[in-house]
């Protein structure tokens, strides 16, 4: 394989990126990685889903334009990816005019070539999902903003295409896996397949790609979202890169997004005579105590509390080695911690500090003398000396955890190979012999270490580095002459849990421990407000359901404060309130939000302002 071209997904601009885009997205990165470090010529897409009703209401809701808002969003995504250490190649926006150009181009050659016509449709449409949906998905109950819709659009001939991608399906095994997700695909294709609608008015949308062929409509997002994959490498036969990258090796996908991906897509490509990606792989879900995270479920684990508390590797480690690739996988900070602990702490962080301390204290930091050649030691070589060519083999298979299972199990093998060696005695007796076991475990750690160098780059070169190997060498024999080592300090310095249980149970912190990122300060919408209407609640001597104008808006609150104010004082203040906090039912009465107050002694003080210059809704930072 001379070139190699991975994509994910890319993401809804308005999501708050969560452990489930990381997920992806390190995966990527991490087969990316390890075929850069086989020296193929690869390329790595991500970036953002930038059009759609969604984008257009909240940027209504901030008062700012689509485009505006989507500006402000990118560094949510660039920002994270950075921290996690993601090195993609291209990041695509489909509000580039490199994408927008592109996709305009595509629709007029599928429209001429006869495969888009006009028609109107009456159907059932989910205002949520933006698209019409089918009387059995309308029975199943999960869309829960249905409308009846009669409208005139175009629509894509996918019915056109049906047999030809069925065919396809079966004659090549690898281009959607696991094998159960192609058999999804293809119960699908069992029954006739509906056109795809891929227009929307300008009358119910305007932020989108608007037709070439007619200025009244826009383009349908997904068909404008997958084109991203050849649009970001200037889909043209006559430019270079393209011709060179594709068809791409692998589409990465969570399996929420299969019939889009499997369907609509190859679809498209057949219509403009392209060849199809090679492999569009669907990955699992990573669940929070058996249920996927969602916003509105409010279940979302934020990368970012772990990778501030611990390191990126260390997460990226997790997500790799937990996930059995396509399956689902519970996330908790328990399983991390365990994980964490017997993996990296104890297995691959105490294996580096005992060789190395060794050598510093009974050679001084240096070896000099040749690998052991007694048979437990060419046991460990003949092991360590396929971990590399093992976990690229996996890697074309897609299974990267079995590649990380076989590293780790190499170096419990090293670390058996010390224990039953016992060098800190044969020092006693035989200097040479403890120097070649020591050397031998050094080159099979080291060896370990590059096997695992896409999936922890950072902690993996910090290793390598302390054992005084730049030189990438995958072959067994570097250290052969010898080698000297730095000192440290862990690399993975253990965990307490004990300490964490109590410390998640108790949430009584140090002041230094409850510092927050400007991230997680920034996630809390804090906005004007005027208080409009108080009522009592009944039966509670504490209670009152307040109403607030927030501008374009009003928020009903359930507050604790009857004994600190009287109802008709409230009416007309100024004050501050959050308002995207979970909603929760008090005393049967629904709270969207809380109001801001401090106390002095018993008494509960309302943060209020006199303030000309606040306008009712206007965020505070
Ligand atoms: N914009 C579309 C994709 C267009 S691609 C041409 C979209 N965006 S999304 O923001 O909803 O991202 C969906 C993807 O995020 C999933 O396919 C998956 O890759 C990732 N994940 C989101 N939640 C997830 C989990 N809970 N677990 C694992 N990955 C999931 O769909």
């Amino acid at each position: 394989m001379k070139n190699f071209y991975i994509t994910t997904p890319i993401y809804y601009v308005n999501d708050r990126p969560h452990i489930g885009h990381a997920y992806t997205t390190i995966l990527a990165d991490v087969i990316s990685r390890q075929y850069k470090f086989q020296k193929i010529n690869s390329i790595f897409l991500t970036g953002l889903d930038e059009h759609g009703q969604k984008v257009e209401q909240a940027a209504i809701k901030n008062n700012i334009s689509p485009k505006e808002h989507c500006d402000s969003m990118v560094p949510r995504f660039k920002e994270l990816w950075d921290k996690l250490n993601i090195k993609y190649d291209d990041f695509i926006r489909t509000t580039e005019n490199r994408h927008t150009t592109i996709v305009k181009k595509i629709l007029q050659k599928v429209y001429d070539n006869g495969d888009i016509y006009f028609d109107e449709y009456e159907g059932l449409y989910s205002i949520s999902e933006e698209r019409f949906i089918t009387e059995k998905e309308a029975e199943s109950g999960i869309f829960k903003d249905i409308k009846k819709l009669k409208e005139k659009n175009y629509f894509f001939k996918m019915s056109a295409y049906q047999q030809e991608l069925i065919e396809h399906i079966k004659q090549n095994p690898d281009f959607i896996m696991p094998d159960y997700r192609k058999n999804e695909v293809l119960g699908f294709l069992n029954k006739p397949l509906n056109d795809l609608c891929i227009s929307r008015p300008k009358s119910r949308l305007k932020w989108g790609i608007e037709l070439p062929f007619d200025k009244n409509y826009v383009t349908y997002v997904w068909f404008d979202a997958l084109i991203n994959y050849i649009s970001s490498i200037g889909y043209s036969n006559s430019n270079e890169k393209f011709r060179k990258f594709w068809p791409a090796n692998i589409h990465l996908i969570g399996k929420d997004i299969l019939t889009t991906h499997c369907v609509y897509w190859p679809t498209m490509l057949m219509s403009i005579g392209l060849d199809l990606p090679k492999t569009i792989f669907a990955h699992g879900w990573w669940l929070n105590k058996d249920s996927k995270m969602s916003k509105s479920v409010g279940n979302v684990i934020n990368p970012l509390d772990l990778i501030d508390e611990f390191d990126e590797d260390s997460l990226r480690f997790f997500l790799m080695r937990d996930m059995k690739l396509g399956q689902d996988s519970n996330f908790s900070e328990e399983l991390f911690f365990t994980r964490y602990n017997s993996d990296l702490a104890n297995d691959l962080g105490n294996l580096l500090s005992r060789i190395t301390n060794l050598i510093d204290k009974f050679f001084e930091g240096k070896l000099s003398s040749g690998f052991d050649k007694s048979s437990r030691g060419r046991i460990v070589q003949v092991e360590s000396s396929k971990v590399i060519s093992f976990t690229n083999e996996c890697f074309r298979k897609m299974k990267i955890n079995e590649a990380i299972d076989n590293s780790m199990n190499c170096i419990k093998s090293i670390n058996k190979y010390i224990e039953s060696m016992a060098p800190w005695k044969l020092v006693k007796t035989d200097m040479t012999a403890a120097s070649s076991v020591l050397l031998t475990s050094a080159e099979a750690l080291r060896i370990s270490c590059l096997s695992l160098i896409a999936v922890m780059p950072n902690k993996m070169n910090q290793a390598l580095n302390i054992l005084g190997d730049n030189s990438f060498n995958c072959d067994w024999g570097f250290f052969e002459n010898g080698l000297t080592v730095k000192k440290h300090e862990p690399l993975f310095p253990r965990i307490d849990v004990s300490i964490k249980k109590n410390h998640n149970k108790s949430h009584k912190m140090n002041p230094s421990d409850n510092i927050i990122s400007y991230e997680k300060f920034s996630n809390i919408e804090l906005k004007v407000a005027q208080i409009k209407q108080v009522v009592k609640i009944d039966n509670s001597d504490k209670l009152y359901k307040i109403i607030a104008d927030i501008g374009k808006s009003k928020i009903q609150i359930v507050s604790g404060i009857s004994k600190h104010y009287n109802l008709e004082d409230l009416v007309g203040k100024n004050i501050i309130v959050v308002t995207n906090l979970k909603g929760s039912k008090i005393f049967g009465i629904q709270s969207e939000g809380m109001l801001l107050a401090a106390k002095k002694g018993k008494k509960l003080s309302l943060i209020t302002s006199n303030s000309d210059d606040l306008v009712l809704g206007e965020k505070i930072y």
